[in-house]
């Protein structure tokens, strides 16, 4: 097989080469000026990238896990709390949960989106918290810990459900924190603030049960995207969300890179100091911090590549349109992302589920064609975790999807003729591997 009849995962030299003059010119300002580590670059970058949030203040900082630590930090959450999130994210989710002294704690995700499923957040504070007399808040009722946040994550740049979410999270003075680290520029339709599901917005203080679900597990109420609603950027429903500038990311850095959202001041001030030592002025530091800052050419770099990320997000757009249309008619073999009405994805990835995913990958990979796989162990079932008792939890979507996921290529610029090439080879593969599990069942095996 040629070089160039192979088609990758990833192809992260392409859309460098397209803005070659851009990205060296970033290089040439800071030789020139001398300004590595913050100064204008990293500024212009966080005014740019707050626009397009739509929020008031981002903070820049080394990487994703840096964003969530600190944003989760800021936001006060407090050594010994409980934070919630789902076990199908990358495990920086729940690393920077336990980096910021709180322990991580799981719900399931919703089959269709691969998301939090917010059915399964009430549930758990419903069964397994009791509401504290004097604070009002979620006490865990197996570790008496507080609860004290919650991390949904906009898994492969598709928004998770939440209204929802922030309803319950209002209900029980939970802090909301977005891990929108592969969610640069995705939308979800919020009707937040028009009916009685967000008691924050209403005159009735008592609980308002969530919303109920319709067939296809969107909200009711929002199939059909209530007047008055409206479109809000992945990054600025939570307190504050956190963003990864991972190379491979929607809007990636030539190395690392991350950056917290907020519409709040006094946490944006606090993360500011968070990553630099503590520091809001030289040598003089209130608290013990962290070296998280934004490299100044990191900044420079994701500047440039902001502009283009419409474009890319698009192009990633009609990518999965073309992957919907060739594979729908296996649609019964192999399952493709579902995107709810009120979600704009920007498909990060493009995962389908197929049973016999090792054998499928392997007669992709013989055919050149990369894959990924995203996640292959839900975090709770990760060696890291094994002394946190789960057991008896229901987190029975997370473990029965993770076995048949794969990702197909998917990056701006793949191209139609490659992207039949994948679907005929996935459709191929799959029927093979459904006709030789029938023959085993026949055969008695
Ligand atoms: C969902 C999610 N959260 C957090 C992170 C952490 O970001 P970083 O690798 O920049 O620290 C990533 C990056 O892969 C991610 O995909």
């Amino acid at each position: 097989m040629r070089a160039s009849d192979k088609i990758p995962f990833l192809d992260l030299v392409s859309i460098h080469q397209e803005l070659r003059e851009e990205l060296c010119q970033v290089f040439q300002t800071a030789l020139s000026t001398g300004c590595f580590v913050g100064g204008p670059m990293v500024e212009a970058f966080e005014q740019d990238f707050a626009r397009f949030c739509g929020v008031r203040h981002c903070v820049g900082v080394a990487s994703g896990t840096d964003a969530l630590r600190f944003a989760l930090m800021a936001a006060g959450v407090r050594r010994g709390d409980v934070v919630v999130t789902v076990p199908n994210t990358f495990i920086a989710t729940a690393e920077a949960i336990t980096q910021a002294g709180a322990r991580p704690t799981f719900v399931d995700i919703d089959e269709r989106t691969c998301n939090m499923d917010p059915e399964k957040l009430r549930e758990y504070l419903e069964t397994r918290c009791r509401l504290d007399s004097v604070t009002g808040r979620p006490v865990e009722l197996a570790s008496g810990r507080p609860v004290s946040a919650v991390v949904p994550v906009h898994l492969y740049g598709q928004p998770a459900d939440m209204d929802p979410i922030q309803a319950l999270a209002d209900r029980c003075g939970l802090i909301v924190v977005e891990d929108a680290c592969q969610a640069h520029g995705a939308e979800y339709f919020s009707n937040r603030g028009l009916s009685p599901t967000s008691p924050a917005d209403s005159a009735d203080p008592s609980p308002t049960p969530l919303p109920s679900r319709d067939r296809e597990g969107a909200v009711q109420g929002k199939a059909s995207l209530l007047p008055g609603g409206r479109w809000r950027k992945a990054g600025s429903m939570g307190r504050a969300a956190a963003f990864s500038f991972y190379p491979g990311k929607n809007l990636g850095a030539c190395g690392e890179g991350g950056a917290v959202t907020t519409d709040d001041p006094e946490i944006a001030r606090r993360i500011r100091m968070l990553r630099d030592h503590g520091q809001a002025r030289k040598y003089y530091h209130e608290i013990e911090g962290y070296n998280g800052r934004l490299d100044a050419i990191q900044a420079g770099i994701l500047q440039v590549k902001l502009r283009r990320l419409p474009d890319w997000n698009e192009s990633r757009r009609a990518c999965a349109r073309r992957y919907a249309e060739l594979l729908a008619p296996v649609a019964g073999l192999i399952a493709l992302p579902h995107e709810p009405s009120w979600a704009r994805a920007v498909h990060h990835l493009y995962v389908v589920r197929v049973p016999n995913r090792a054998e499928v990958q392997q007669e992709l990979a013989a055919a050149g064609i990369g894959t990924g796989i995203h996640y292959p162990i839900p975090l709770h079932l990760q060696r890291a975790y094994s002394a946190l008792d789960c057991s008896g939890r229901d987190l029975a979507v997370s473990e029965r999807t993770a076995p048949e996921l794969l990702s197909l290529p998917m990056f701006p610029g793949l191209e139609p003729g490659q992207q039949e090439r994948v679907a005929e080879r996935l459709k191929a593969a799959a029927a093979a591997e459904a006709v030789a599990g029938l023959s085993e069942q026949v055969a008695g095996r």
